[in-house]
Order: C-alpha cells, then sequence, then structure tokens
C-alpha cells in the first residue's frame, strides 16, 4: 500500500494547523476525513483539497462524545476507506489562573485534548491493527512544560505526551507508531483569541513572541504540517513514542 490508498483522519481540521495538516497529507497523496465539530466547518478545507485534485470528506463530531466519535470513524470507513493514519489535533482554550479556573474549565480541555484523543485512538486503531499498519500523531504542546494561566491546557498536553508513549509501546508489534508534535508559538485563531483576552493586538503580540524566538519568528501552521507530514510518512516507522517540539529553537 502506498500514500495514494491510505486514509487519514484530522481532527479540528476546519482551520489552523488542523486544516493546514490535512491539506499537505493531502497533496501527499492520502485521502483525506476532515473532522470538526460541524460537518459544514469542514467544507472549506474539502474544497480546498478537491480545488488541487486531491480527496477529502467533511464529517461533523465532537471528539469528546463517544457516540460521535463511533459514528464518525464508521463514516470515514465506509465513504473513504480503513484509516490508518490519525492526526488528533482537535483543541480548545479555557485560560485562567488556577484561583479561578472553574471545574468547567478544566473538565471541558481535559475532555476535548485527553478523552478525545483517547476516544479517536480507540475508533481507529482497528483498523490499524488490522492493515498491521498505522501513523498516530497527537499535538502537545510547548504548554506541556507548564505555562501561566493554563493548568488545565498544560496537563491536559503533558497527559497526551504519556497517553503517546503508551501507545507506541502498546501498537508497536502491530506496525502502528504514536508520536506527539509539540508546537510552541503558531499564529492561528487560538493564539488570536489569546492576544484579545490578555489585551493586545495580534501583530504586536506576534512580535513579543516573535522576539523570544530563536529563529526570530513565529510559527505558521505549515510548520506543523511539515512535521505530521513526515511523522505518518511509511519511511518514519522506526520513530515511535517521541516528542518533537516545533517551536522555532529549543524550550527551557
Ligand atoms: N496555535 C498554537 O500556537 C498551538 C501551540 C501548541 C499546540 N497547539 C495545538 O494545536 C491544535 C490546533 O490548534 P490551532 O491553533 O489550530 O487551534 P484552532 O482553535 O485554530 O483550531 C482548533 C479546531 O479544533 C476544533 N475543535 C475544538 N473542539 C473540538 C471538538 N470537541 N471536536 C472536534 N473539533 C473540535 C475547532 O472547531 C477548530 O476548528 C490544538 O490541539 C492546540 O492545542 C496550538
Amino acid at each position: 500500500m502506498t500514500e495514494q490508498n491510505r486514509v487519514a483522519i484530522v481532527t479540528g481540521a476546519a482551520r489552523g494547523i488542523g486544516a493546514a495538516t490535512a491539506i499537505r497529507l493531502a497533496a501527499d497523496g492520502y485521502a483525506v476525513a476532515v473532522i470538526d465539530l460541524e460537518e459544514s466547518a469542514g467544507k472549506d478545507t474539502v474544497e480546498k483539497i478537491t480545488a488541487a485534485g486531491g480527496k477529502a470528506l467533511a464529517v461533523g463530531a465532537d471528539v469528546s462524545n463517544a457516540e460521535q466519535v463511533a459514528a464518525a470513524v464508521d463514516r470515514v470507513v465506509a465513504e473513504l476507506g480503513a484509516p490508518t493514519i490519525l492526526v488528533n489535533n482537535a483543541g480548545v482554550l479555557r485560560d485562567n489562573l488556577l484561583f479561578k479556573m472553574s471545574e468547567s474549565d478544566w473538565d471541558t480541555v481535559m475532555n476535548v485534548h485527553l478523552k478525545g484523543a483517547f476516544l479517536m485512538s480507540k475508533a481507529c486503531q482497528k483498523h490499524m491493527v488490522d492493515a498491521g499498519y498505522g501513523r498516530i500523531v497527537n499535538l502537545s504542546s510547548s504548554s506541556a512544560l507548564g505555562n501561566r494561566g493554563q493548568a488545565n491546557y498544560s496537563a491536559a498536553k503533558a497527559g497526551l505526551q504519556g497517553f503517546t508513549k503508551t501507545l507506541a509501546k502498546e501498537l508497536g508489534k502491530f506496525g502502528v507508531t504514536a508520536n506527539a508534535v509539540a508546537p510552541g508559538f503558531i499564529a492561528t485563531d487560538m493564539t488570536a483569541a489569546t492576544a484579545e483576552r490578555v489585551g493586545m493586538g495580534f501583530e504586536e503580540f506576534k512580535a513579543a513572541a516573535a522576539s523570544m524566538i530563536p529563529v526570530n519568528r513565529v510559527g505558521v501552521p505549515d510548520d506543523i504540517a511539515h512535521t505530521v507530514s513526515f511523522l505518518v510518512s511509511e519511511g518514519a516507522g522506526f520513530v515511535s513514542g517521541q516528542v518533537i517540539y516545533v517551536a522555532g529553537g529549543p524550550l527551557d
């Protein structure tokens, strides 16, 4: 089997890093399922892929809902084929200092990032094991190392690293690798919302971030898509259980 007949799922692929990753994997030759909360939200990514001659399907699902995940994966199997590549990218922020963080801010972040990756991986691993081949990439973050105002998010993103390493150990013998990509600052709607929350213009916020980054710029979604493309490639079969920080430099 080659990239030409493999099926990839990217969650949270309506915009940002997920959209860039879906578009890149389609250009690499995979048929791509674009999963996001609403099917309609994924249409734009699908149109970009099909306009470039690729194959894609928009599917609406909340990755933190087991029934919706099962239905989404079943639909991908029926309409594109069995998925052997999964990118767990869907994410949300509910930033606040610990003393102001609500229980629901905690639960929402845990549910989307951690439970979402668990449910999606569980639903897809069967198809990977059956195929004797699979690639799972989980989106962690530099915030896994600790970040003020992100007790929930940093815990979830650090949790995803442990989850990734465990999947690598459990699934390796079936030809399945699992790796995590941990982006630093990437310019997306998510970081634009953070700029707004702290009362800064996005350009000013990006410039301040870039001044702290060794390569002297903030990241763009394609920086992450490129790394994911490598990790899901057939040639990366001996790379597993790794966390790759894609942050324009080393992190303390
Ligand atoms: N932007 C950054 O600087 C940065 C840095 C490190 C890690 N990340 C991680 O990368 C991933 C993508 O980030 P982004 O900046 O592109 O974010 P984004 O907010 O632009 O896009 C996230 C997408 O996920 C979707 N989504 C949210 N909850 C969902 C759910 N329950 N089910 C399905 N889809 C859902 C949203 O609708 C949206 O389309 C996230 O996991 C994020 O935590 C981003």
